[in-house]
């Protein structure tokens, strides 16, 4: 079988390398000495100022959320993972939702001032699929309108645009998601890289009970801290992480030689390709859907990323957003993880060129 990715695991001696030191200190979760090794490490490889580990990317989301204040509406893109909105919902403010640009895939910038209103605190983009976003119109209307700029940035680890800056650097946050699936990871994991060190510091507050030193709470807090197992896994992972982009972008030009390029999105220009992901664009759902079961067929499992738009759920308010609604008809992610050959490449080409 192969499937739509595969978690990277480093060589055993690699991991036991951090586990011993774990065993030897008998600190296994609190801040403690590797969760603060990779904390240091992450923030000089992404060559960010402010970074702060957290157990999963969804909690990243709420809790700076919480962090920054927000109320009200917040503009927010159809087209992504679920958790987008429903972090949104779950922290009770309003999901607004502003269509696609058919070649980005990401929210329109030219679509967001319509839909700003007197309630209206902050702008949710996504950098689906590591794509990057426009931030520079982006913020250029948060800056004219007040409001936050928070991105949902799970898949755009090591992502840096034409300004030599990495895409963790616009806006007022961002969040990643260190999830095993993920590029980079921790098994379970994330982290809320943030332009002011105050909004850190607010949100360690946040994910550790609303502690804020010794016999002193303040206010609400939930418990949201990075183990040193999962810390372990992360600074393994990141000794390996020039092999793992290696070996990603080789899959990547593999695919880009075989399949046809017709089904391919088109090129963000601004910034450069992570690799993250491999989606494919069919030309409607039958065709879509008859490309996954004949892939599936062959004991190899595309998914559909993302179905359905957003937009849809049943637990938000319908809004209009036929870019998105077609787009989450008829994508499909193919396979992508280092380890993938040359042959299953070959043979999943093969199948999508046929059955499309
Ligand atoms: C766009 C997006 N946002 C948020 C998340 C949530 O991250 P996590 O699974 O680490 O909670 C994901 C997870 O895959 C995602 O794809």
């Amino acid at each position: 079988m192969i499937t739509v990715t595969k978690p990277f695991l480093p060589v055993r001696e690699s991991f036991d390398k951090y586990v011993d030191r774990i065993y030897k200190t008998n600190w296994l979760t609190n801040f403690g000495p590797l969760e603060r090794e990779l904390t240091e490490k992450l923030k000089q490889y992404l060559n960010v100022e402010h970074l702060l580990l957290v157990n999963n990317g969804t909690l990243a989301m709420q809790v700076l959320y919480r962090a920054l204040g927000l109320k009200g509406e917040v503009l927010t893109t159809p087209f992504s993972f679920v958790a987008t909105t429903s972090t949104l919902v779950w922290e009770n403010l309003k999901p607004k939702f502003v269509d696609i640009d058919m070649h980005s895939l990401n929210i329109n910038p030219n679509l967001l001032e319509s839909q700003i209103t007197n309630k209206t605190s902050a702008i949710l983009p996504v950098h689906v699929f590591g794509r990057a976003c426009d931030v520079w119109q982006i913020q250029e209307i948060a800056d004219k309108h007040n409001l936050k700029v928070i991105y949902d940035a799970a898949h755009a680890f090591n992502v840096t645009t034409h300004e030599n800056k990495n895409i963790l650097s616009y806006g007022d946050a961002s969040t990643l998601s260190f999830h095993a699936t993920k590029l980079f990871h921790t098994i379970e994991g994330g982290a809320i890289i943030a332009k002011d060190e105050a909004i850190i510091k607010e949100c360690k507050k946040l994910i550790n009970f609303g502690i804020a030193g010794y016999d002193r709470i303040e206010g609400v807090g939930t418990n949201s801290k990075m183990n040193e197992f999962a810390a372990a896994m992360g600074l393994a992972v990141l000794e390996n992480i020039d092999n793992i982009m290696a070996e990603r972008q080789r899959v990547n030009d593999s695919y880009d030689k075989l399949i046809n390029t017709n089904l391919l999105p088109s090129k963000i220009e601004t910034a450069n390709n992570n690799c993250s992901y491999y989606p494919i664009l069919l030309k409607d759902e039958n065709t879509c859907l008859n490309v996954r079961d004949n892939l599936l067929a062959n004991e190899i499992m595309p998914r559909r990323y993302f179905y359905p738009s957003l937009n849809t759920l049943d637990y938000v308010k319908y809004q209009s957003c036929p870019v998105s609604e077609d787009i989450a008809k008829r994508i499909l992610c193919l396979p992508m993880y280092p380890s993938l050959t040359k042959e299953e490449l070959i043979k999943i080409t093969n199948i999508v060129n046929y059955a499309s």
